[in-house]
């Protein structure tokens, strides 16, 4: 672990009202960047999306992050399991993209692991001595599923993820999380650190100035953040209409998540679990982003929308969906423009912390609150 990276991490731990942000050479430097596949994606929990992304039993995809190929797979008995994607063999890669399968079998020599990782089949593997296939199962990694998103960990030594995430569900209990289904999962490259992508999505301060003519006014100034305990900030915002169409397109709005009640009928949550997930609970649709890092001044980028099944069931949905995918791609545009943008200025060898909005930016705070235990 590396501590020498910048001293002023320190003034990330103040309140927002006093705190600096993350110095911009955690943004830029590529050692930085390797150091993070250890302190902050190999060690506690990553978000990896929605876990519908393996319904049925058999139902697998690759995912890619912390400098290694995962299985995320759907076993017999409907848990979640996380597997490396590496044949104890002679550590072929076992399978790319997406897929269903009864188990799997490794394209080198046909070694065969079941849906919980264990090997069942390796041919010809009799003279070999004390080869007991008990001992040559997959690498397994921890993978659970909370509200609909699934986690996976990559330590032992990571706490139990409810511990992690504190008062996680609680706060959102109000939004039937698990019952949200996705209707589009997309990804897409950015040319910026993967925390200034996070930080922008859950940021109210620059909606005027980088939304100006798509989502800004659809947005009221933000409620106070809540008061959380677990590794996570969110903040809740009321709406005029819907967060999840432009402000041209509010006619066509879908019908709201059934049984919401309270302010969560009138407006967004902007939450954002560390390090990498965050999410936009609205009262229509969800809306999901991962970002990973490839290398620092680029990362990839997971964008998720999901529905109520409700929803998805009524005859005009593809059209006005649309509409809500529009949504979300032209504000994404937006993003990224100014992402590519601060990414450039950031790299200004002589560029300093900046300090908070407090009320507009109270999750980007937090999380270089929480940013700056990684490193000590
Ligand atoms: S490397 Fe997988 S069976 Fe040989
Ligand atoms: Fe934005």
């Amino acid at each position: 672990m590396n501590k020498m990276h910048d001293p002023d991490l320190g003034n990330c731990v103040k309140p927002a009202e006093a705190a600096a942000s993350i110095p911009p050479v955690y943004y830029t430097s590529d050692s930085v960047a390797s150091d993070e596949v250890e302190t902050v994606f190999r060690r506690g929990w990553i978000g990896v999306g929605r876990a519908d992304m393996v319904r049925a039993p058999g139902d697998f995809i690759t995912l890619d992050f912390a400098g290694q190929s995962i299985i995320l797979l759907r076993d017999k008995t409907g848990q979640l399991r996380a597997f490396a994607n590496s044949c104890r063999h002679r550590g072929a890669r076992l399978v790319d993209g997406t897929g269903s399968c009864k188990g799997l079998r490794c394209p080198f020599h046909s070694w065969f692991y079941g849906l919980d990782g264990k090997l069942v089949a390796a041919p010809h593997m009799e003279r070999a001595h004390d080869f007991d296939k008990a001992d040559n199962g997959l690498l397994s990694y921890r993978a659970e599923e909370r509200l609909g998103f699934a986690f996976v960990s990559l330590s032992p030594n990571a706490p139990e993820l409810d511990a992690y995430l504190g008062d996680f569900a609680e706060l959102h209990a109000p939004w039937p999380m698990g019952q949200l289904v996705t209707v589009r999962r997309q990804e897409v490259e950015v040319d910026c650190n993967w925390k200034i992508f996070l930080e922008v999505f859950n940021e109210y301060y620059h909606l005027p100035f980088v939304h100006a003519d798509s989502i800004d006014s659809v947005y009221d100034k933000p409620d106070a953040p809540d008061v959380v305990t677990g590794a996570y900030a969110s903040q809740f915002g009321a709406t005029e209409g819907t967060g999840g169409l432009l402000e041209a397109d509010q006619d066509k709005s879908l019908p709201e998540i059934p049984g919401l009640t309270g302010k969560a009928r009138k407006g967004a949550r902007y939450t954002w679990i560390f390090p990498n997930m965050t999410f936009a609970a609205n009262r229509d649709a969800l809306w999901c982003y991962e970002a990973y890092p490839l290398g620092a001044s680029k990362c990839r980028v997971v964008q998720t929308s999901c529905f109520p099944p409700e929803t998805i069931a009524l005859p005009d949905f593809e059209k006005k969906s649309a509409a809500y995918l529009k949504r979300m791609d032209a504000a994404l545009d937006e993003d990224i423009e100014a992402l590519v943008n601060q990414q450039k200025g950031l790299a200004c060898p002589d560029a300093r912390p900046g300090r908070f909005q407090p009320d507009l930016e109270p999750n980007v705070a937090a999380f270089a609150r929480w940013y700056s235990g990684v490193w000590v």
